[in-house]
């Protein structure tokens, strides 16, 4: 586990400030089970908020760069190629680096993803959350899903303890959901955790286990991902730019 000390002393006043001032909407997608949908979701809404005319840059900080090598590759399909939207790559390695990247990102007007590394070990990660708006934290409906998320709400829950300026709102996605699976019994369990997320924060509609989501650009999406996507990404929508698109997030 990770250091939180003399995290509160940092990031206090600084957060104050900010949160009245900024225009920007820092969207950190985490947890910290592998092979979630981190990487997929943060692309795809990526796509789906530019189509929605918002301005949107992602930031990779995972250490397998996979949404900023889909971006070069992208470049290779599609010559010439206009950017939706900037990709950079980030690491995270550095938390003193993370700090500044976050103070940077707060004077940028629009929408920040950013796909976070599934190991919750690295120190870079502390300011990542405590500067993000929001974690959309996806998992499984899967005993190990689950467990690791419990770990990872865990980590959120005590890192805003020790940051009381923190003001992050976790949104639960199931994703890869598939609705043949599942004993009663466990789907049973499987609602009553949902209903257990929702007293810390707001649970997203689901996402099906679907080949389509496999084949993801960087660019847009494709009629039947939105089909897929849109129930759950329009909920998100909401909760960030309210049901108009002005809401709490500015452009
Ligand atoms: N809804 C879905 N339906 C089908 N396949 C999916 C879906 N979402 C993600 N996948 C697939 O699951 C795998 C893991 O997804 P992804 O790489 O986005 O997870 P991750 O949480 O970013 O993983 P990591 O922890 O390794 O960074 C990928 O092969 C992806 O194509
Ligand atoms: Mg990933």
């Amino acid at each position: 586990m990770m250091q939180m000390v003399s995290e509160e002393n940092k990031y206090s006043n600084f957060k104050l400030t900010i949160t009245k001032m900024s225009e920007v909407t820092i969207i950190t997608f985490a947890n910290q089970k592998g092979g979630v949908g981190k990487t997929t979701l943060c692309t795809m809404f990526a796509n789906y908020l530019v189509a929605k005319g918002k301005r949107t840059i992602v930031i990779d900080c995972d250490g397998q760069q996979t949404i900023f090598e889909k971006r070069k590759a992208d470049h290779k399909k599609y010559k010439d190629l206009k950017e939706p939207y900037k990709v950079q790559a980030f690491s995270i390695a550095d938390p003193e680096n993370v700090r500044n990247l976050m103070q940077n990102l707060r004077q940028m007007k629009g929408t920040v993803l950013i796909d976070a590394p599934g190991n919750l070990a690295q120190q870079g990660l502390i300011p990542l959350f405590v500067q993000s708006d929001y974690v959309v934290c996806p998992y499984q409906y899967e005993t190990t899903s689950i467990n690791s998320t419990v770990t990872f709400l865990g980590f959120i829950l005590q890192l805003k303890k020790r940051v009381q300026s923190m003001a992050t709102e976790i949104l639960f996605v199931v994703n890869r959901h598939d609705k043949r699976y599942g004993t009663e019994r466990e789907r049973k369990l499987w609602a009553e955790t949902d209903a257990q997320w929702a007293n810390y924060g707001k649970v997203m509609p689901k996402i099906e286990q679907r080949v389509e989501m496999q084949r993801y650009n960087t660019v847009e999406l494709t009629v039947s991902q939105e089909e897929i996507v849109t129930p759950c990404f329009d909920s998100i929508y909401n909760v960030i730019y309210g049901e108009d698109g002005h809401g709490k997030a500015k452009e």
